[in-house]
């Protein structure tokens, strides 16, 4: 699909008013996206694992208007309006108005809340922006009935893209592939899509316990971050690098070689960090209890051969991801070794899920 494809003809119908709801989840990435041009197109390709406890779910309630004069609406977070969040959704909005050209035609509630501790440090802007585009679609698909299912998905994602690049991998599937790659099908720079090569069951029910180190607000933001991949000094290997990784990845997911898997995703996740690091100016977001919790999760592989392993996204908590098989004693040895390193003890079991979810009122 291309461009044009997300460009709607004219709606068979325009309802006075309705409201929708959409769960969307978060997603980790095991080749990260870090690098991107305008508008929101990747430097690189990037897979994720979708994550099914850490959600938002987010209401749009849309009431007609008299006159068609720029966007009308409130954004009420967590029971409370929020005016802060606003210009981001203004943002979006202009962004994705000639892809869903009703926008001006209604005054719209934006009612969201995230399921996992407001602040967490955790991204909430790859769900949340997932769950208002699947909202926004859903009203599309009122306005157009005869719209496929495929076309939803895949528009669903091109839109959450728009509002933020990982979001467009919150939408459908439990391993999300997001930016055109030879050797992958139909891979697109425009929208995620499910990974269409074979993948082990092992993968399937994959543990993720979030440990959440640092909840405070990041340094630098990653847009920030993405701007600074411009003239970075290593740029062009990580890219090329991250299109290789995807290759070495496609026998891994089929054979379910977890030692390969580990040294994948570990690898992933520092030159991340290194690449944070060595950009100009250069920062770090990772604390001293995120190296002694890779530490520990080293130590720990070692000694008991059990197969856990690390990954980060722009921040300072960690993913300890791992088998559902070795669910019991991974979850001890959190308890016991890695939960005094996380802010007030905190951390979040979650798993692989499907994609988000339509909830009816
Ligand atoms: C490190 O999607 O948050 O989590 O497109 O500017 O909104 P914007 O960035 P964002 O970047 C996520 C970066 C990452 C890696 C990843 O999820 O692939």
């Amino acid at each position: 699909m291309t461009e044009k494809d997300f460009l709607p003809g004219a709606y068979q119908k325009m309802p006075e008013n309705g409201k929708v709801t959409w769960k969307a989840p978060s997603n980790i990435a095991l080749v990260k996206y870090w690098g991107k041009r305008p508008v929101q197109i990747p430097a690189n390709p990037s897979i994720s694992f979708t994550l099914d406890a850490c959600a938002t779910t987010t209401s749009v309630t849309f009431e007609k208007k008299e006159k068609n004069d720029g966007f009308s609406f409130d954004l009420i977070f967590e029971g409370k309006q929020k005016a802060d969040f606003k210009p981001k959704i203004q943002t979006f909005l202009e962004r994705v108005e000639m892809y869903l050209p009703f926008l001006k035609a209604y005054h719209f509630t934006i009612e969201t809340s995230n399921s996992f501790p407001h602040s967490s440090g955790i991204a909430s802007s790859a769900s949340g922006m997932a769950a208002l585009s699947l909202c926004l679609m859903d009203i599309e698909k009122e306005l157009n009935p005869s719209m496929d299912e495929a076309l939803f998905h895949a528009k669903a994602s091109y839109l959450a893209r728009l509002g933020s690049g990982s979001a467009c991998r919150s939408i459908k599937g439990d391993l999300v592939q997001w930016g055109a790659h030879k050797n992958i099908p139909n891979s697109s720079d425009l929208y995620g899509m499910e990974y269409p090569f074979k993948v082990n069951p092992v993968f399937k029910s994959y543990c993720d316990t979030i440990l959440l180190v640092h909840k405070g607000q990041k340094k630098v933001s990653s847009t920030v971050g993405h701007q600074l991949m411009h003239g970075h000094p290593y740029a062009e290997n990580r890219f090329e690098q991250a299109f290789s990784n995807l290759d070495k990845l496609k026998p891994i997911l089929a054979n379910g070689d977890l030692e390969e898997f580990i040294k994948l995703v570990e690898s992933e996740a520092l030159t991340l960090h290194a690449m944070m690091m060595t950009s100009m100016p250069y920062f770090m977001l990772m604390k001293p209890d995120t190296l002694e919790i890779i530490n520990k999760i080293w130590e720990y592989r070692e000694a008991t051969k059990t197969p856990v392993c690390f990954t980060l996204d722009a921040g300072a908590n960690v993913h300890l991801l791992y088998p559902s098989s070795d669910k019991e004693k991974v979850q001890i040895f959190i308890k016991d070794e890695l939960a005094e390193h996380c802010e007030n003890g905190q951390y979040i079991h979650d798993q692989v899920g499907s994609g988000a979810i339509k909830i009816n009122d």
